[in-house]
């Protein structure tokens, strides 16, 4: 039985059962659709406190509307970025950059990494990608009647990509599915096994690239400079990290949602699979109505936001399938328009954190669209 705390400085009244997350002695979310859930806090108010809104079973104060939203995530002063969410799985306290740096230090890393993921660099793995994703298709289609499609290709694809973008080929690719998988969604001691293993694999690609550069992302990394001098061990640790497990889960599972959302809705599915062109346009929505990322900030002193009394080191969060299911971005927010045009949706997060995996993540999924609808 787990005893769940609400803060004394939350008015009783701000307190709702609501939760992201299934946790012990808290109710699942109805009929386990999210963004069912989710859309109808927009009848609700602006800010409540969630007492068990994280995966580890931590409160957060949670904005429900999107420009509260953005106006938050744009004060990186009074929110901040800092959580050692993947080095406190270690015991350890380095953040995972440019992620949990707050600016100025995150501007800085940040412009260092922008063109290792620029349009121009994507579009230059774009026939690796689409081979990649050939590969597992062709591989479920010759051998199967069924599959599941998180299992036996989003994840693997996803975790193929970054493999990729690390400069690996697919060799031991069921090896990095396990540490992914184990990483992201195993109990508390397979999560640290698996942190302490893909650390030591980055640990092992920087030693070989110092000694063998080549042209790849782990070659620039251990070559880069900022303010004049060379990264430091942790800084190489928090960039590697990141790159590798950033475009997993969030990649499976927007194949994911899109190819569910498709098998339940054949029409939709036969209108792309006749008009490919109109894949693009799909798959924004679908990231809208489908979005799966909660950005938490901490913070940094005490404030009244929106009436809330929030205290330095309170968790806030801003889900992004929250935002946007909101009626006063999204005409109709609830009905999925594959056509749906100036799409401003905040699937890669709003302000200076914005997904810098955007493109890749765009590419990987229409591919993936593109490829499943035209084999199978
Ligand atoms: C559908 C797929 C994806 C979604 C929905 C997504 C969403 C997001 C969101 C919401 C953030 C902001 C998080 C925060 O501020 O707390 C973010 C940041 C980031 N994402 Fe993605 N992401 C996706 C794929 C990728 C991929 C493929 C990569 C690269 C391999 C990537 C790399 C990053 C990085 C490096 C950051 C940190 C940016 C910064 O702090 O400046 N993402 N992503």
């Amino acid at each position: 039985m787990v005893t769940i705390r609400v803060p004394e400085h939350v008015p009783p009244e701000m307190v709702k059962d609501f939760s992201l997350f299934t946790s012990p002695g808290m109710e699942r979310m109805p009929n386990g659709d999210p963004h069912a859930a989710v859309a109808c806090l927009h009848n609700g108010p602006r800010i409540f406190y969630s007492p068990c809104n994280t995966r580890d079973g931590r409160g957060t104060w949670v904005i429900t509307r999107a420009q509260d939203q953005r106006e938050l995530l744009q004060d990186t002063l009074t929110f901040s970025s800092h959580r050692s969410l993947f080095a406190s799985a270690l015991g350890e306290n380095w953040p995972l950059i440019p992620l949990e740096l707050d600016p100025p230090a995150h501007s800085v890393f940040r412009s260092l990494l922008n063109p290792l993921l620029s349009p121009k660099r994507i579009t230059e793995l774009e026939p690796a990608v689409r081979d990649r994703a050939i590969a597992l298709i062709s591989k479920i289609s010759a051998s199967s009647t069924s599959c599941d499609v998180l299992t036996d290709f989003a994840f693997p694809f996803a975790v193929s990509i970054s493999l990729r973008l690390l400069g690996l080929s697919d060799e031991r690719l069921d090896t990095f599915v396990g540490w992914g998988r184990d990483l992201l969604h195993g109990d508390g001691i397979k999560q640290t096994a698996a942190a302490r293993t893909i650390l030591a694999f980055i640990d092992e690609l920087a030693a070989m690239r110092r000694k063998e550069p080549t042209d790849d992302f782990m070659t620039f990394v251990v070559q880069a400079k900022v303010d004049g001098r060379a990264l430091r061990d942790e800084e190489i640790h928090g960039i590697g990290v990141l790159l590798f497990v950033a475009g997993l889960d969030t990649v499976a599972t927007a194949i994911g949602f899109d190819l569910a959302y498709l098998a339940r809705n054949p029409k939709e599915q036969e209108l792309l699979r006749s008009k490919p062109d109109r894949i693009v346009l799909a798959a924004e929505e679908l990231l809208r109505a489908y979005s799966t990322v909660q950005m938490i900030r901490v913070a940094t002193k005490d404030i009244n936001f929106e009436g809330a009394p929030i205290r330095k080191g309170d968790f806030v969060s801003c889900a992004t399938m929250i935002a946007n299911r909101d009626p006063a971005e999204f005409e109709h927010p609830n009905t999925i328009d594959l056509a749906r045009e100036d799409n401003r949706h905040t699937a890669f997060a709003y302000g200076p954190h914005r997904c810098l995996g955007s493109h890749l993540a765009r590419q990987e999924i229409v591919i993936a669209l593109e490829e499943w609808l035209s084999r199978i």
